[in-house]
């Protein structure tokens, strides 16, 4: 018998954007469970079905508490759904904090859940191949999630190993081999940007914009100069770690295995300290100076060039594997109904569905699931009302010079030029909760660090109408 309103599930949020199209949070009116839906329009290019193919293909096999489950997906015309564990608990690029990093200890946690995940594809024989802090999610209990597996591959399958030869990922994490060797081994490419993932934790800042010896912070590292940052904001033994995974020779790189056995990740640490090693002098080159964008557009391979490599073929007289939506039938029955072809309720700006949906109205709403607190920092509350918010909004923005154009009622969008001369591209959503008005900015283009300085700048001329009452934020 259907269940009355476990059917219908609302679009209400757009939780990330990309080349392939955009990734949606699904929340079901009668239950409130949340699950993300990545949505492609598979006209946008035409080597498109045969990537989504792949990932599908790929997201099947998955089954593991450090890998974003799937949940299924459906086709309707030239759209393509697929159906995502939603982790309200964002990006682990936004427990960065530009120029500093993160608590040791909260890196060793996220460092070991990154190598868990890691560990179990390599084991399954799938490389990610674009390991990077906007890839790995967060769940609603600080647990780090695989996400994104649009670039994987299959390494290995029935025991055979191949060489991979395509280069693609995403440049300062990318191993220096992909770089110069026509083939070289999958494993230990997901290994260096791990390694580069828990330099940007550790330091708040990336090492080098791509590991070739015309990158002079890549030879400095080659030369050891670890009295040169980020590595002197680094402690002696996650340093120790961090030289043996960003070891050039690919062959002397430390495996898994090893890297589960190191004295700094099997370390039992003490929450909330941030151990900085002492200096014994070396050039004080002030903080930032080789700081690295965190949040790189520099993608090597977007999509499009994704699978246009030789691969291995997926036959369909071979076994489909257990996918990881069949365990979850008989006690998810209403993401089941999803992903059999329920439709939701798309409102014409998703984005603003907040605003006037019954979602914020109902009942008990602040206990959504999916409106737990997160710690966005680019988002404040103004004490003024919309317009007036819109306006003083559009003041600044103007008078800094940005581009200002409405997106749709409540949006805006706003573009400029970045200090590095590379185009930064934000969307402001004005949404409208008891009596005040959430400003919340959202990178679409650029920097992730250049959009939280940005942010900062805004809302420091914003001072004035900035509401300093403590609310519980939606997540969003
Ligand atoms: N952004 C992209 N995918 C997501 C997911 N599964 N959960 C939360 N945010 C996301």
């Amino acid at each position: 018998m259907a269940v009355p309103f476990v059917e219908d599930w609302d679009l209400v949020q757009t939780l990330g954007e990309g080349a392939y199209g955009e990734v949606q949070l699904a929340v079901n009116r009668q239950t409130e469970e949340a699950v993300a839906v990545k949505i492609v329009d598979m006209r946008r290019a035409t080597e498109c079905p045969e990537n989504i193919r792949k990932e599908i293909c790929i997201n099947k096999m998955l089954n593991h508490v450090n890998i974003v489950r799937f949940y299924g997906y459906r086709r309707e015309g030239s759209i393509q759904y697929l159906f995502l564990e939603y982790c309200s608990g964002g990006e682990l690029f936004d427990r960065i904090e530009p120029d500093v990093g993160m608590p040791e200890a909260d890196a060793q946690r996220y460092f070991q859940h990154l190598i868990a995940g890691v560990e179990y594809l390599h084991g399954i024989g799938i490389t990610h191949r674009d390991i990077k802090p906007e890839n790995l999610l967060l769940d609603d209990k600080d647990n780090l999630k695989i996400s994104d597996f649009g670039l994987a591959t299959v390494f290995r399958h029935s025991g055979r190993e191949r060489l991979l030869n395509k280069m693609c990922g995403t440049l300062p994490y990318v191993a220096p081999e992909l770089l110069k060797a026509k083939e070289f081994h999958a494993e230990p490419v997901d290994v260096w940007s791990c390694g580069i993932v828990l330099t940007a934790m550790l330091a708040g800042e990336l090492p080098w914009d791509q590991p070739t010896e015309s990158c002079h912070e890549y030879s400095d590292w080659l030369e050891k100069k670890s009295f040169l940052t980020p590595w002197k904001k680094i402690d002696t033994l996650p340093l120790g770690l961090l030289s043996k995974i960003l070891m050039e020779n690919p062959k002397k790189r430390i495996s898994i295995p090893d890297i589960k056995k190191d004295r700094w990740y099997t370390r039992l640490l003490k929450k909330g300290v941030k151990r900085i090693r002492a200096l014994s002098g070396g050039p004080s080159d002030s903080p930032g100076t080789f700081s690295k964008q965190i949040r790189s557009d520099m993608d090597l391979s977007p999509m499009a060039s994704a699978y246009s490599e030789e691969r291995i073929k997926y036959s369909s007289s071979q076994p489909e594997p257990r996918t990881a939506f069949s365990s979850w039938e008989s006690s998810h029955s209403c993401i089941d109904k999803l992903v059999q072809g329920i439709s939701f309720s798309q409102p014409a700006c998703p984005d603003h569905m907040l605003l006037s949906s019954q979602l914020l109205g109902t009942p008990g709403s602040s206990q959504n699931p999916w409106q737990r607190l997160v710690k966005r920092m680019t988002r404040f509350f103004t004490k003024v009302d919309a317009v007036r918010t819109y306006s003083a909004l559009k003041d600044v923005c103007e008078a800094m010079g940005y581009t200002w154009k409405k997106s749709c009622i409540n949006q805006v969008t706003v573009s400029t030029t970045d200090r590095r001369n590379n185009q930064l591209v934000f969307k402001v959503n004005l949404l409208e909760m008891d009596d005040k008005i959430l400003v919340d900015f959202r990178l679409s283009k650029g920097d992730g660090l250049e959009f939280k300085r940005y942010f900062l700048k805004i809302k420091g001329k914003l001072n004035d109408i900035i509401s300093t009452q403590k609310v519980q934020l939606p997540v969003i």
